[in-house]
């Protein structure tokens, strides 16, 4: 028989996928369905790791396109699962998909005048198209396959909300899992509570903020075995790789110049790193993207590590002094993150030293922006006619900033990534837009916000015609 007509060798995904810890000093291998968050022998964060020779790989990422011929297989139709083969660790018959991952590359020149790059040069990646509204469903659709793998019957998260919400969807979609989450109170945008709740999870409210209930969750899922879905899950950040394998689809191929993101837990920023290096050794890619990790102002750790004190990945030894130092001055100043941009809103990120390991992959940088900044972008952006939440806008303002020190030149391809939906803080943007000035000040005046620079007011009239028209001819 011709070997074309051969059956393909079939691979157990045990055998190319499998665990291992991120320290060279360690790097202890466990099994692919062994369930932890971190290295049981040094405590360091895990990675999915692949024996590439034993599954197939494809020769080019052209090879990506003939799923589209058939978008009527979920697995084809998912813009996680459709390159599943860079994240082999699951087997198409565990793997859960709710049709993730259908997001667009924008090209935006309103952005792009905005930053002060040249026209046709600014892409936006509008995650927000996600079905839970946020970039989160592509990594969650991974760790919920993982969960699902193992037989997990709860799945937990802390969450300053865009998590929750995800994992409420997936659980609530699938009856495969009950979901509990944590968040902090008076810490979550009403959007995203909203999902939780309406979605069915068990929602407790801790009196604290996110860096509170992250410590709470590891615990209570530790005691009580629950499976935890954070980004310290290793098998999260294999699904929000595909992130950027959907812009370089969008680009023919071509990687940018630059991927602009907004970090807080820094999952994705680490998760980009590994997909670009992945690309690299297996020969698909040719050139690395520079990766620039937007801190909020007042969330500001990875910012302050980096930039101000130093601190580098450092062939897998980062200095530990200086986090520890960093984190004790945290505790002694009693400071709490504080930022509009609630999502971001983390001092300390779980994912610091993978996001490090990216930043050196990447030649990346690392740069603060404020709350009146992250707004003005935002603004810009929904005047662009998509929209985003603050945090997401975090990237764009980041970009302006770069592109106004010359880091980003002005003819540079840039991607900004915006990771969530307007929708899920409108409280956010109704008053920055609102003429009711104790509204203004209450929200966001308090957070240094000055001025509503490209606010579009309502127009209030009375309730008569010749007055509504006057109204339209003066200002329409
Ligand atoms: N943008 C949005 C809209 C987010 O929800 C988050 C994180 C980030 C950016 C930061 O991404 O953690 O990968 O650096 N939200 C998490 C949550 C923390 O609980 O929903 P990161």
């Amino acid at each position: 028989m011709a070997a074309a007509c051969a059956p393909r060798r079939r691979v157990a995904v045990s055998d190319v996928a499998f665990q291992r810890c991120i320290s060279p000093d360690c790097g202890e291998t466990y099994a692919l369905d062994d369930a932890r968050v971190a290295c049981g022998r040094c405590g360091e964060l895990l990675d999915v790791a692949y024996r590439w020779n034993q599954a197939p790989t494809p020769k080019s990422l052209k090879d990506f396109e003939a799923k589209w011929a058939r978008r009527s297989d979920p697995l084809c139709f998912s813009g996680v699962w459709r390159f599943r083969e860079m994240l082999p660790f699951a087997p198409p018959g565990k793997i859960v998909t709710v049709g993730e991952g259908q997001t667009l590359l924008q090209q935006s020149d309103v952005a792009a005048k905005y930053i002060g790059v040249n026209g046709g040069r600014l892409y936006l990646q509008y995650e927000g198209m996600n079905p839970s509204g946020s970039f989160k469903d592509n990594g969650m659709s991974a760790a919920f396959t993982h969960a699902h793998m193992i037989g997990a019957e709860r799945a937990a998260c802390a969450s300053t909300g865009n998590t929750s919400a995800s994992l409420a969807m997936y659980c609530s979609v699938t009856g495969l899992m009950r979901a509990v989450i944590f968040v902090g109170s008076g810490k979550i945008a009403y959007g995203k509570l909203s999902q939780a709740l309406e979605f069915g999870a068990l929602t407790v409210q801790i009196l604290g903020d996110f860096d509170d209930a992250m410590a709470r969750v590891k615990e209570v899922a530790g005691q009580l075995g629950i499976y935890l879905v954070n980004s310290v899950n290793p098998f999260r950040l294999e699904g929000q790789k595909t992130i950027m394998f959907r812009v370089l689809e969008a680009l023919a191929w071509q990687p940018p110049d630059w991927i602009v993101v907004p970090g807080g837990n820094l999952g994705n920023s680490s998760a980009f790193g590994k997909a670009f290096v992945e690309l690299k050794e297996l020969g698909l890619i040719d050139r690395i993207p520079r990766l620039a990790v937007i801190n909020a102002v007042g969330a500001n750790t990875l910012y302050e590590l980096y930039e101000k004190r130093g601190l580098r990945w450092n062939g897998g030894r980062p200095d530990a002094t200086i986090i520890d130092g960093y984190h004790r001055e945290l505790d002694q100043a009693k400071r709490k993150a504080d930022t509009i941009a609630s999502a971001i809103e983390i001092n300390r990120p779980v994912n610091l030293k993978k996001c490090l390991r990216a930043l050196d992959a990447c030649d990346g940088v690392v740069r603060e922006v404020d709350d009146q900044q992250i707004l003005d972008a935002k603004a810009k952006v929904g005047a662009g006619g998509f929209g985003c939440e603050p945090a997401s806008a975090a990237s764009v303002a980041g970009a302006k900033r770069l592109r106004e020190e010359g880091v980003i030149g002005a003819d540079e391809r840039v991607v900004c990534i915006l990771t969530g939906h307007q929708l899920k803080d409108p409280t956010a943007t109704v008053a920055y837009h609102s003429a009711d000035q104790e509204m203004f000040n209450n929200i966001l005046g308090k957070r240094g916000v000055r001025r509503a620079s490209f606010a579009n007011r309502a127009v209030v009239v009375p309730n008569e015609l010749d007055e509504i028209i006057k109204a339209i001819r003066l200002y329409g």
